[in-house]
Protein backbone atom coordinates (compact mmCIF):
# COMPACT_ATOMS: atom_id res chain seq x y z
CA UNK A 1 0.00 0.00 0.00
CA UNK A 2 1.09 3.41 -0.86
CA UNK A 3 1.88 5.74 1.66
CA UNK A 4 2.07 9.27 0.09
CA UNK A 5 -1.54 10.69 0.48
CA UNK A 6 -3.18 7.65 2.53
CA UNK A 7 -4.58 8.36 5.72
CA UNK A 8 -3.25 6.70 9.09
CA UNK A 9 -4.59 6.62 12.69
CA UNK A 10 -1.38 6.30 15.40
CA UNK A 11 -2.68 5.54 18.58
CA UNK A 12 0.15 6.56 21.21
CA UNK A 13 1.37 8.60 18.85
CA UNK A 14 2.46 11.56 21.19
CA UNK A 15 5.23 9.72 22.68
CA UNK A 16 7.80 6.63 22.00
CA UNK A 17 7.70 4.32 18.58
CA UNK A 18 3.99 5.50 17.90
CA UNK A 19 5.39 9.24 17.83
CA UNK A 20 8.40 7.74 15.93
CA UNK A 21 5.53 6.00 13.19
CA UNK A 22 3.09 9.16 12.96
CA UNK A 23 6.76 11.29 12.04
CA UNK A 24 8.00 8.86 9.28
CA UNK A 25 4.18 8.46 7.61
CA UNK A 26 3.90 12.23 7.55
CA UNK A 27 7.41 12.59 6.05
CA UNK A 28 6.40 9.95 3.22
CA UNK A 29 3.26 11.81 2.88
CA UNK A 30 0.34 10.33 5.08
CA UNK A 31 -2.47 11.87 6.34
CA UNK A 32 -1.55 11.24 9.93
CA UNK A 33 -4.33 11.20 13.01
CA UNK A 34 -2.71 10.64 16.21
CA UNK A 35 -5.10 9.67 18.86
CA UNK A 36 -3.22 9.27 22.25
CA UNK A 37 -4.88 10.43 25.98
CA UNK A 38 -6.19 13.95 26.58
CA UNK A 39 -3.35 14.56 29.32
CA UNK A 40 -0.70 13.52 26.30
CA UNK A 41 1.51 16.15 24.24
CA UNK A 42 -0.80 14.80 21.50
CA UNK A 43 -1.85 18.18 20.10
CA UNK A 44 1.88 19.61 20.05
CA UNK A 45 2.82 16.95 18.26
CA UNK A 46 0.36 16.91 15.75
CA UNK A 47 1.06 20.45 15.41
CA UNK A 48 4.95 19.37 14.81
CA UNK A 49 4.24 17.01 11.81
CA UNK A 50 4.73 18.04 8.34
CA UNK A 51 1.40 18.18 5.99
CA UNK A 52 -2.44 17.98 8.03
CA UNK A 53 -2.24 16.43 10.77
CA UNK A 54 -4.69 15.91 13.55
CA UNK A 55 -4.84 14.96 17.12
CA UNK A 56 -8.02 13.06 18.88
CA UNK A 57 -8.11 12.77 22.98
CA UNK A 58 -9.05 9.26 23.34
CA UNK A 59 -8.25 6.10 26.09
CA UNK A 60 -7.76 3.06 24.07
CA UNK A 61 -9.82 1.55 27.11
CA UNK A 62 -13.30 3.69 26.30
CA UNK A 63 -14.50 1.34 23.48
CA UNK A 64 -16.62 3.24 21.92
CA UNK A 65 -14.96 6.80 22.07
CA UNK A 66 -12.65 4.99 20.13
CA UNK A 67 -15.10 3.63 17.60
CA UNK A 68 -16.28 7.42 17.29
CA UNK A 69 -12.55 9.11 17.49
CA UNK A 70 -12.38 6.72 14.32
CA UNK A 71 -15.45 7.57 12.51
CA UNK A 72 -14.77 11.00 12.98
CA UNK A 73 -10.83 10.46 11.08
CA UNK A 74 -12.86 8.77 8.14
CA UNK A 75 -15.39 11.50 8.11
CA UNK A 76 -12.23 14.58 8.12
CA UNK A 77 -10.53 12.61 5.62
CA UNK A 78 -12.55 10.70 3.24
CA UNK A 79 -10.78 6.95 4.03
CA UNK A 80 -8.98 5.57 6.42
CA UNK A 81 -5.84 3.30 5.20
CA UNK A 82 -3.60 2.47 8.01
CA UNK A 83 -4.21 1.63 11.32
CA UNK A 84 -1.14 1.55 13.81
CA UNK A 85 -1.99 1.09 17.69
CA UNK A 86 0.68 1.03 20.35
CA UNK A 87 -1.42 1.98 23.60
CA UNK A 88 -0.17 -0.95 25.92
CA UNK A 89 1.48 -2.30 28.60
CA UNK A 90 1.59 -4.28 32.43
CA UNK A 91 -1.13 -2.94 34.78
CA UNK A 92 0.41 -3.10 37.85
CA UNK A 93 4.04 -4.33 38.90
CA UNK A 94 5.53 -7.60 38.10
CA UNK A 95 3.81 -10.58 40.17
CA UNK A 96 3.81 -14.27 40.07
CA UNK A 97 1.00 -16.49 39.16
CA UNK A 98 1.41 -17.50 42.89
CA UNK A 99 3.85 -16.37 45.71
CA UNK A 100 3.92 -15.55 49.44
CA UNK A 101 1.92 -12.84 49.00
CA UNK A 102 -0.64 -15.02 47.42
CA UNK A 103 -1.68 -15.40 44.30
CA UNK A 104 -1.77 -13.27 41.57
CA UNK A 105 -4.03 -10.19 41.61
CA UNK A 106 -6.91 -10.96 39.34
CA UNK A 107 -8.68 -7.25 38.62
CA UNK A 108 -4.33 -6.37 37.52
CA UNK A 109 -4.55 -9.43 35.24
CA UNK A 110 -8.14 -8.62 33.38
CA UNK A 111 -6.88 -5.35 33.20
CA UNK A 112 -3.96 -5.93 30.90
CA UNK A 113 -5.97 -8.18 28.94
CA UNK A 114 -8.27 -5.64 28.48
CA UNK A 115 -5.47 -2.58 27.74
CA UNK A 116 -4.09 -4.76 25.41
CA UNK A 117 -5.87 -7.65 23.77
CA UNK A 118 -9.28 -6.11 24.03
CA UNK A 119 -8.02 -2.57 23.40
CA UNK A 120 -6.35 -3.73 20.42
CA UNK A 121 -8.93 -6.06 18.68
CA UNK A 122 -11.63 -3.28 19.43
CA UNK A 123 -9.46 -0.50 17.51
CA UNK A 124 -9.04 -3.76 15.21
CA UNK A 125 -12.26 -4.62 14.65
CA UNK A 126 -13.58 -0.56 13.93
CA UNK A 127 -10.64 0.20 11.56
CA UNK A 128 -11.97 -2.74 9.33
CA UNK A 129 -15.36 -1.24 9.27
CA UNK A 130 -14.12 2.02 8.16
CA UNK A 131 -11.45 0.27 5.88
CA UNK A 132 -14.22 -1.40 3.91
CA UNK A 133 -16.09 1.48 2.75
CA UNK A 134 -12.43 2.65 1.13
CA UNK A 135 -12.20 2.16 -2.91
CA UNK A 136 -9.94 -0.83 -3.04
CA UNK A 137 -6.17 -0.05 -4.91
CA UNK A 138 -5.10 -1.30 -7.86
CA UNK A 139 -3.71 -4.71 -5.50
CA UNK A 140 -7.37 -5.35 -4.63
CA UNK A 141 -6.26 -3.40 -1.06
CA UNK A 142 -8.02 -1.63 1.27
CA UNK A 143 -6.10 -1.62 4.73
CA UNK A 144 -3.18 -2.53 6.99
CA UNK A 145 -3.22 -3.05 10.34
CA UNK A 146 -0.46 -3.05 12.80
CA UNK A 147 -0.78 -3.91 16.72
CA UNK A 148 1.43 -4.26 19.22
CA UNK A 149 2.94 -7.78 20.41
CA UNK A 150 6.20 -8.39 22.27
CA UNK A 151 8.65 -10.42 22.60
CA UNK A 152 7.38 -11.61 26.04
CA UNK A 153 4.77 -12.78 24.13
CA UNK A 154 6.58 -15.95 23.16
CA UNK A 155 9.30 -15.72 26.42
CA UNK A 156 7.87 -13.71 29.02
CA UNK A 157 9.91 -13.08 32.45
CA UNK A 158 9.18 -13.67 36.10
CA UNK A 159 6.76 -11.73 36.71
CA UNK A 160 5.48 -10.88 33.47
CA UNK A 161 2.49 -14.09 33.49
CA UNK A 162 -0.60 -10.86 32.53
CA UNK A 163 1.65 -8.91 29.66
CA UNK A 164 2.87 -11.95 28.21
CA UNK A 165 -0.67 -13.45 28.22
CA UNK A 166 -2.00 -10.34 26.44
CA UNK A 167 0.12 -9.81 23.93
CA UNK A 168 0.00 -13.45 22.93
CA UNK A 169 -3.11 -13.11 22.13
CA UNK A 170 -2.12 -10.07 20.13
CA UNK A 171 0.03 -12.01 18.34
CA UNK A 172 -2.74 -14.86 17.97
CA UNK A 173 -5.18 -12.76 16.60
CA UNK A 174 -2.89 -11.21 13.38
CA UNK A 175 -3.54 -14.76 11.40
CA UNK A 176 -6.69 -14.71 12.04
CA UNK A 177 -8.06 -11.38 11.59
CA UNK A 178 -5.55 -11.54 8.38
CA UNK A 179 -8.00 -14.22 7.33
CA UNK A 180 -10.84 -12.81 8.40
CA UNK A 181 -10.34 -9.54 6.32
CA UNK A 182 -9.00 -11.15 3.39
CA UNK A 183 -12.40 -10.90 1.40
CA UNK A 184 -12.27 -6.99 1.89
CA UNK A 185 -8.41 -6.86 1.11
CA UNK A 186 -7.52 -5.58 4.65
CA UNK A 187 -3.90 -6.72 6.09
CA UNK A 188 -3.02 -7.39 9.54
CA UNK A 189 0.23 -7.77 11.30
CA UNK A 190 1.76 -7.34 14.50
CA UNK A 191 5.47 -6.32 15.56
CA UNK A 192 6.90 -7.35 18.57
CA UNK A 193 9.43 -5.67 19.70
CA UNK A 194 12.29 -6.25 22.54
CA UNK A 195 13.37 -3.47 24.80
CA UNK A 196 13.36 -0.05 22.80
CA UNK A 197 14.36 3.31 24.32
CA UNK A 198 11.21 4.83 25.12
CA UNK A 199 9.51 6.08 28.24
CA UNK A 200 10.75 5.60 31.54
CA UNK A 201 13.65 3.09 30.04
CA UNK A 202 15.20 6.65 28.16
CA UNK A 203 15.98 8.16 32.04
CA UNK A 204 17.66 4.58 33.11
CA UNK A 205 21.62 4.38 33.58
CA UNK A 206 23.41 3.49 30.59
CA UNK A 207 25.01 0.53 32.87
CA UNK A 208 21.25 -0.42 33.16
CA UNK A 209 20.57 -0.41 30.03
CA UNK A 210 23.82 -2.26 28.66
CA UNK A 211 22.71 -5.43 31.33
CA UNK A 212 19.11 -5.27 30.03
CA UNK A 213 20.15 -5.89 26.49
CA UNK A 214 23.36 -8.42 27.15
CA UNK A 215 21.52 -11.57 25.80
CA UNK A 216 21.37 -9.59 22.35
CA UNK A 217 22.75 -11.16 19.40
CA UNK A 218 23.79 -7.83 17.27
CA UNK A 219 23.20 -5.08 17.64
CA UNK A 220 23.74 -5.17 21.86
CA UNK A 221 21.37 -1.94 22.26
CA UNK A 222 18.20 -1.29 22.76
CA UNK A 223 16.32 -0.67 19.92
CA UNK A 224 15.69 2.98 18.99
CA UNK A 225 11.63 4.84 17.67
CA UNK A 226 12.66 4.93 14.28
CA UNK A 227 13.35 1.26 13.53
CA UNK A 228 9.55 0.50 15.20
CA UNK A 229 8.66 2.52 12.61
CA UNK A 230 10.78 1.74 9.28
CA UNK A 231 9.51 -1.80 10.09
CA UNK A 232 5.70 -0.32 10.27
CA UNK A 233 6.76 1.12 7.35
CA UNK A 234 7.91 -2.27 5.51
CA UNK A 235 4.40 -3.73 6.61
CA UNK A 236 2.59 -1.31 5.02
CA UNK A 237 4.34 -1.01 1.55
CA UNK A 238 4.69 -4.76 1.09
CA UNK A 239 1.47 -6.15 0.41
CA UNK A 240 2.71 -9.96 0.94
CA UNK A 241 3.12 -9.23 4.57
CA UNK A 242 -0.17 -10.49 6.39
CA UNK A 243 -0.89 -12.15 9.36
CA UNK A 244 2.27 -12.31 10.93
CA UNK A 245 4.03 -11.48 14.26
CA UNK A 246 7.32 -9.78 13.03
CA UNK A 247 10.08 -9.93 16.19
CA UNK A 248 12.00 -6.57 15.91
CA UNK A 249 14.76 -7.77 18.71
CA UNK A 250 18.46 -8.01 17.36
CA UNK A 251 17.98 -11.62 17.90
CA UNK A 252 17.32 -11.35 21.72
CA UNK A 253 15.80 -14.07 24.37
CA UNK A 254 14.65 -12.92 27.44
CA UNK A 255 15.74 -15.39 29.64
CA UNK A 256 13.45 -16.28 32.94
CA UNK A 257 14.44 -12.97 34.82
N1 LIG B 1 9.46 0.08 25.04
C1 LIG B 1 9.68 -1.22 25.04
O1 LIG B 1 10.76 -1.71 25.40
C2 LIG B 1 8.59 -2.15 24.55
C3 LIG B 1 8.92 -3.48 24.27
C4 LIG B 1 7.93 -4.32 23.79
C5 LIG B 1 6.64 -3.85 23.58
N2 LIG B 1 6.34 -2.56 23.88
C6 LIG B 1 4.97 -2.10 23.64
O2 LIG B 1 5.02 -0.88 22.92
C7 LIG B 1 3.92 -0.05 23.30
C8 LIG B 1 4.39 1.25 23.95
O3 LIG B 1 5.31 1.88 23.19
P1 LIG B 1 6.44 2.82 23.79
O4 LIG B 1 7.41 2.01 24.56
O5 LIG B 1 6.91 3.62 22.63
O6 LIG B 1 5.66 3.66 24.91
P2 LIG B 1 5.59 5.14 25.37
O7 LIG B 1 5.31 5.06 26.84
O8 LIG B 1 6.73 5.99 24.92
O9 LIG B 1 4.29 5.66 24.60
C9 LIG B 1 3.05 5.12 24.82
C10 LIG B 1 2.00 6.14 24.37
O10 LIG B 1 0.71 5.53 24.54
C11 LIG B 1 -0.14 6.42 25.23
N3 LIG B 1 -1.11 5.67 26.02
C12 LIG B 1 -0.88 5.01 27.18
N4 LIG B 1 -2.03 4.46 27.62
C13 LIG B 1 -2.97 4.79 26.71
C14 LIG B 1 -4.36 4.51 26.61
N5 LIG B 1 -4.99 3.84 27.56
N6 LIG B 1 -5.02 4.98 25.54
C15 LIG B 1 -4.39 5.71 24.59
N7 LIG B 1 -3.09 6.00 24.63
C16 LIG B 1 -2.39 5.54 25.68
C17 LIG B 1 0.78 7.25 26.12
O11 LIG B 1 0.20 8.49 26.48
C18 LIG B 1 2.01 7.39 25.24
O12 LIG B 1 1.96 8.55 24.43
C19 LIG B 1 3.13 -0.85 24.32
O13 LIG B 1 2.12 -1.56 23.66
C20 LIG B 1 4.19 -1.77 24.90
O14 LIG B 1 3.62 -2.90 25.51
C21 LIG B 1 7.28 -1.70 24.36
Amino acid sequence: MQIRDSVAIIVGGASGMARATAELLAEEGARVAIFDLASSKGEEVAGTLPGDAIFRAIDIMDYDGVGTAIEEVFGHYGALHIGVNLAGGQIGGPARTFSKKGPHDLDNFAKTLELNTVGSFNFLRLCAEQMAKNEPNDDAERGCVISTASIAAFEGQIGQVSYAAAKSAIAAMSFVAARDLGNIGIRVNAIAPSLFNTGLVQQAPQEMKDALVAGAAFPNRMGEPREYALLAKAIIENPMLNGGTIRLDAAQRFGPR
